[in-house]
């Protein structure tokens, strides 16, 4: 039986070999997902035996890695904002900028519920979360809003186009327990059926340009390709959202829309030329790049 430190030299030699980085990190996880631990107790015990089931599993693992598949769909897990999703290719793996969006839906929904009251039996705030993928955003709202005891008053739903997403987002719910507070709908973005006035739209849409689909790192090639593509500028599905908003948004609502870090001047124009008149803030995320639009339509707007 090899042991520990054995497993991990050999598969830091294959996925060096590979090109595939970061190499040790991945070895790591790889190893202590096969052995069903954390990866700290293996670096604390590298001279453990391991078994041949193990082994060969981490063996899997590896092939798997070497091509190309990212490691979080191969553990099948991925940690986002303190919680573990569970993540396979039905939807994109969630990105920590993404954390950035859910701290300001955070922070809206605390001011609008601490500086306005809303009475016990009257209307909760509506949020919705489009493109809902494997539920990152709207399950770690939901999960921070029970926290600080405030979930009872919202009415969370979350939409996608892709039922694959849907059926995973709803089973990361499940998991998370927060499943009886959101209502998942298959939707081309809003679902048309509901005339809804929403106090938040939150939005992680695809961004990236068809055209630099190919540049993006090979594991993003395992993910939904519709996931990823923006269309021709990047900003085609962000488009066709924001042409909803004016008669979805309620008047003293805001939209959080996350966008590509190199997209800001041209999210900007597309705003000024779609919504003519809303303000149009841009939130960095903790690398300083500008990463969620703060829509608000102009005051006094009640369309
Ligand atoms: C970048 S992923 C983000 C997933 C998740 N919100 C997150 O942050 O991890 C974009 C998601 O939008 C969905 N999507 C793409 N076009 C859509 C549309 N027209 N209406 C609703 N969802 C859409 C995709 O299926 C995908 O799940």
């Amino acid at each position: 039986m090899a042991t520990v430190r054995e497993l991990l030299i050999e598969g830091l030699e294959r996925l060096r070999a590979s090109g595939s980085e970061p190499a040790r990190l991945d070895a790591e996880l790889l190893l202590a997902t096969a052995l069903d631990t954390a990866r700290t107790a293996i670096l604390a015990h590298p001279e453990v035996a391991v078994g041949d089931a193990a082994a060969d599993r981490f063996r899997m693992g590896i092939v798997r890695r070497e091509a190309g598949e990212p490691v979080a769909y191969i553990r099948g897990v991925k940690e986002f904002h303190g919680l573990a999703f569970s993540v396979d290719d039905r939807a994109l793996i969630p990105r920590p900028e993404t954390e950035r969006l859910v701290e300001l839906a955070e922070a809206e929904v605390r001011r609008r519920l601490l500086e306005a009251p809303r009475p016990l039996d009257g209307p909760k705030l509506r949020i919705v979360d489009v493109g809902v993928g494997a539920g990152a955003v709207v399950i770690a709202l939901a999960a921070v809003l029970r926290r600080r005891g405030m979930l009872d008053e919202v009415e969370l739903t979350a939409t996608d186009v892709s039922p694959e997403a849907i059926a995973l987002a709803t089973e990361n719910a499940v998991g998370h327990a927060v499943a009886d507070a959101i209502r998942f709908r298959e939707a081309d973005l809003l679902p048309e059926w509901e005339v809804r006035r929403w106090d938040l739209v939150l939005a992680n849409l695809p961004y990236v340009r068809s055209d630099a689909m190919a540049t993006l790192p090979r594991a993003a090639a395992f993910e939904p390709r519709l996931a990823l593509d923006g269309g021709p500028d990047g900003l085609a599905v962000i488009a066709r959202l924001l042409d909803l908003l004016p008669g979805t948004l309620d008047g003293a609502g805001a939209a959080l829309l996350e966008i590509g870090g190199d997209q800001e001047a041209d999210a900007r124009a597309l705003v000024e030329a779609r919504l003519p008149g809303w303000s149009c803030a841009v939130e960095r995320d903790l690398g300083g790049l500008p990463r969620v639009l703060v829509l608000r339509p102009p005051s006094g707007d009640t369309a």
